[in-house]
């Protein structure tokens, strides 16, 4: 008997965390044979712990069963996506979408639509062989920048001092990255351009 809230499927959750790596890998050498460049600055994947499994089984008041881990949470395999530029993201997200037996059941655009604290991301939750989920999150060099800066002030340091001013300025440093990632990709839609 294993005590592990995945039962006996964490396994099968490595299978599928390692196939849609290796199908991102190939969407990645595609786009890269086709753009001349590749799109992707690194890709990472993991299976959420035992601990913070149970952790956000708790705090959303799911019993803490392989059912609610699997099927309620959807969040046991996660990979993020690491793109040079804004219109990668979406590309990736085209082609992640035509892959066989892969559906996208959820998708939040917190490009176009950023979250009042600033973060950007595309976060796709997909289904995979009619049954396992997965947490895809696509986003800029810079969107991953913020993201980790604002992660590790967020739960490194109990902040009590300024906390406005921060949450402000962090906001602003949002604001200009994506700026910056706007004025990137017309500089690039420039170059492919060129005859
Ligand atoms: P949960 O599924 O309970 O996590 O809530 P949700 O579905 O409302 O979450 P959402 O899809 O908005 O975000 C899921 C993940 O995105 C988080 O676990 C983080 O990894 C990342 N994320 C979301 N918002 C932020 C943010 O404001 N800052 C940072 N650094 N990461 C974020
Ligand atoms: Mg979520």
């Amino acid at each position: 008997m294993s005590d592990s809230i995945y039962g006996p499927y964490l396994s099968e959750l490595e299978r599928i965390r390692a196939s849609l790596v290796s199908e991102i890998e190939r969407i990645r050498a595609e786009l890269a044979a086709s753009l001349g460049m590749d799109p992707v600055e690194h890709c990472l994947s993991r299976i959420k712990t035992e601990q913070s499994m149970r952790d956000k089984c708790r705090r959303k008041g799911f019993p803490e069963t392989t059912e609610s881990a699997l099927q309620r949470i959807h969040d046991a395999i996660g990979i993020r996506v690491v793109a040079a530029f804004v219109s990668d993201v979406y590309r990736i997200r085209t082609l992640l979408s035509q892959i066989d037996g892969v559906q996208i059941v959820e998708e939040k655009d917190y490009i176009r639509h950023a979250k009042p604290n600033g973060y950007r991301s595309l976060h796709l939750i997909v289904q995979c062989e009619e049954r396992w989920y997965a947490e895809i999150q696509l986003r800029t060099i810079s969107m991953d920048t913020w993201a980790a800066l604002e992660h590790h002030m967020r739960y490194k340091k109990k902040i009590s001092r300024n906390l406005p001013l921060i949450e402000a300025e962090l906001k602003r440093c949002a604001d200009e990255l994506a700026s910056t990632d706007l004025s990137m990709q017309t500089i690039r839609d420039m170059i492919l351009e060129e005859p």
